[in-house]
């Protein structure tokens, strides 16, 4: 609820739940809360607008941080005041103009729209009214919430271990987040989510802020000790990266929001089908990654048994990953270079995509289109093109080069069209159903502004001219995992680990945000590459499931059993993918993180896939019933296990009698509150059930 009256600066005075008509009455009411004088304070009320400011009184974090190029710092403080507001039913759009010492200096727009989910989007721009130009260095979204808000959960993260979650009180001041890297990066924050202390998958109130942008951000919370508590979300600018001539605009990155009074499971009823609607619609095959199973090591006689395997599978979709372009025989190098090896592939990539397609399958392709190796043709023609000093007669980079790279500058016309016009060409010439498109470094030269934005034109211009490409993204990994590239992109890349322990934490923190089915999860080979950690086929067939699925695996070398569950998995997931892909993601607060309950439920409760989940040996002798809610209490539920090659390892002799007899049929109400007697699993196990509703 915004308050527009006047021309003074609108203040939201409430966002979450549905309150109905206001009265005008009521409104003055709830727009005076908070209206006292604080001691030691200034004379009129303190009420934060949506650009609070000092000349409003308000001492915090400026959300408009602007000046005119080249006068000397200001004698008065910024003036902001509204000019137009336009509103309908689920949205509100403002116009204000803001002045300095010697006049008109920005006109800003502010947004906000609701979607049918409950997500809120806010979005602004700045256009700059000044004959001299503006510097713009911070155009923020700030939120409030309310005071019992008081418990904050974000994420932080490495690369192999995305999406760690971190809690605490909210404290007074600022926890803010700044991300310099070109990329959210492995650390991100992902979601800031304020709430009432406790709140859990199931429980409490909940208030959720995501920054829709690829590039650097701050987001964070602040909390002052006049009770004010925001959340905020801007690019991060250096200064002087952003100079508006006169009547140039600025566009900030959208801040996504969402409230829930049930918890984080709350939250993620509402981003998902928000998401699911705003990332391009697209089909879910099962994929096959060379990554894990060959690396660098393209020889077509080594890549044909694996595409027949593929296929003997059920697999749906072969990437060819990193190594296929020309002089990549390891990471050294090669970037840039975007045309296939000659040495390696004499006649093209056509002998290997004529096999997959021939078996049935679509073909994919790794690339890393902003990306640079010192070593390779594009940099020793256009050396300007890397963002990156390469001077020194001593050899050293500034900055370094990391992972043997540089970021490409794609602010220049000609090596955006250069990258654009190889891409185009390969697509041209084989029929490429998804790219890969990676991103394997922190950017440490250049705008990362207009990089991010240049980037986003690359993309969006190579599916304007290849509509029908899907396209992942992958930044070591998780890196890159937002809402301003899910509007391009099709699926991400969720982490570089395939290690099903490490996958289960940052798959159940990253799909809070992103529906399951955006989330790339991949069958590894039984002792995982990274960690070296060995699972059971069973948990990681289990883990991968809920998600984008995949295998990266060299399945040619994998025994006969396990290729025949294998088999049987990939006709799972495709079983299921109607599920797997619409359904409301249900979790469920356990006494320790290390046994939990991941579960989809079908659009209207008909059936779900549930896995119970143990990532630890038991703390209890006798475990605890799998309780679900989610479904229907008033229909009853036919309850079967699913089968993932051998039964998940359990610590007493005999399974549960409903287990043993090969399901039960219960209530959904009996499954809510009481729950299903289960196995007691092993570390590193998971028993995955399917309930379907029999009346
Ligand atoms: C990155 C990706 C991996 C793989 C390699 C290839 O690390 O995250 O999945 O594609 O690059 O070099």
């Amino acid at each position: 609820m915004l308050d527009t009256r006047g021309t003074a600066v609108p203040r939201l005075l409430h966002w979450g739940s549905v309150l109905g008509a206001v009265e005008p009455e009521s409104l003055s009411v709830l727009a005076d809360a908070g209206a006292a004088i604080a001691p030691s304070s200034p004379d009129s009320p303190v009420l934060p607008s949506i650009f609070a400011s000092p000349a409003e009184g308000f001492s915090g974090f400026p959300a408009l941080v602007v000046r005119r190029a080249g006068a000397p710092f200001g004698r008065l403080p910024l003036r902001i005041r509204q000019t137009a507001v336009t509103a309908d039913d689920t949205s509100v759009s403002v116009q204000l103009e803001c002045a300095d010492d010697h006049g008109a200096l920005l006109a800003l727009a502010w947004r906000a729209v609701l979607s049918a989910e409950g997500v809120l989007t806010i979005g602004m721009d700045a256009r700059s009214l000044a004959p001299e130009g503006v510097e713009l260095h911070r155009l923020a979204a700030a939120v409030p919430v309310p005071a019992r808000a008081a418990e904050l959960l974000d994420f932080t993260g490495l690369w192999a271990g995305e999406r760690r979650p971190q809690r605490g009180a909210v404290r007074d001041g600022l926890h803010l987040r700044e991300q310099r890297r070109g990329r959210p990066g492995h650390d991100a924050p992902y979601l800031t989510v304020v709430g009432t202390p406790g709140f859990g998958f199931r429980s409490g109130e909940v208030w959720a802020l995501h920054h829709a942008f690829s590039g650097n951000s701050t987001t964070g919370v602040e909390a002052l000790p006049t009770g004010h508590r925001r959340l905020l979300a801007a690019e991060l600018l250096e200064p002087g990266e952003i100079v508006l001539g006169p009547g140039e605009v600025y566009t900030a990155p959208d801040a996504i929001l969402a409230w829930s009074d049930r918890g984080l499971d709350g939250l993620s009823e509402r981003f998902h089908p928000f998401v699911r609607a705003l990332s391009p619609a697209t089909h879910r095959p099962v994929v096959l990654n060379t990554w894990e199973a060959v690396y660098f090591d393209h020889e077509l006689e080594r890549l044909l048994p694996l595409v027949d395997a593929a296929a003997d599978l059920g697999i749906e979709r072969f990437v060819l990953d990193d190594g296929w372009f020309h002089g990549r025989t390891d990471d050294r190098r090669a970037l840039g270079d975007w045309t296939v090896d000659p040495e390696r592939w004499p006649a093209g990539l056509h002998p290997l995509v004529d096999a997959v397609v021939a078996r049935g399958m679509e073909f994919g392709l790794w690339v890393e289109p902003e990306m640079v190796s010192p070593d390779s043709r594009l940099a020793r023609e256009h050396p300007d093109w890397m963002l990156a000093d390469v001077s020194d007669q001593a050899g050293a980079h500034h900055p370094p080069t990391w992972r043997f790279q540089h970021t490409l500058d794609l602010t220049i016309p000609a090596a955006r069209a250069h990258v654009l016009e190889a891409l185009s060409t390969l697509l041209d010439e084989y029929p490429i159903a998804f790219l890969k498109w990676d991103h394997n470094r922190d950017q440490h030269a250049g705008s990362a502004a207009a990089h991010t934005r240049a980037v986003y034109a690359l993309i969006d211009e190579l599916r304007a001219r290849h509509p029908q490409v899907a396209i992942e993204s992958c930044a070591s990994g998780g890196a890159r995992v937002d809402l301003g590239i899910a509007r391009r992109v099709h699926r991400f890349w969720t982490s570089d680990t395939n290690d099903a322990l490490d996958r289960q934490r940052i798959q159940r923190y990253s799909a809070l945000l992103m529906p399951p089915e955006l989330l790339g999860g991949h069958v590894g080979a039984p002792r995982a590459h990274i960690t070296g950690r060995r699972h059971d086929l069973s948990f990681r067939l289990a883990t991968a499931l809920f998600g984008s699925a995949g295998i990266e695996w060299d399945v040619t070398a994998a025994s006969d059993d396990d290729r025949d569950v294998l088999r049987d998995w990939v006709a799972t997931v495709k079983r299921f993918r109607g599920l797997l892909t619409t359904g409301t993601t249900v979790r469920t607060d356990e006494p320790t993180d290390d046994r939990y309950v991941h579960a989809l439920v079908s659009p209207g409760a008909d059936e779900a896939l549930i896995a119970l989940v143990t990532l630890a040996t038991a703390a209890v002798a006798v475990p605890a019933p799998l309780r679900l809610p989610g479904l229907d209490p008033n229909r009853r539920y036919r309850i079967e296990p699913v089968a993932l090659g051998a039964a998940p390892h359990a610590v007493q002799d005999a399974p549960p009698a409903w287990l043993a007899a090969g399901g039960i049929t219960v209530s959904g109400a009996l499954l809510a509150e009481l729950g299903l007697p289960v196995p007691l699993l092993g570390p590193e196990q998971a028993l995955v059930l399917h309930a379907v509703a029999v009346d």
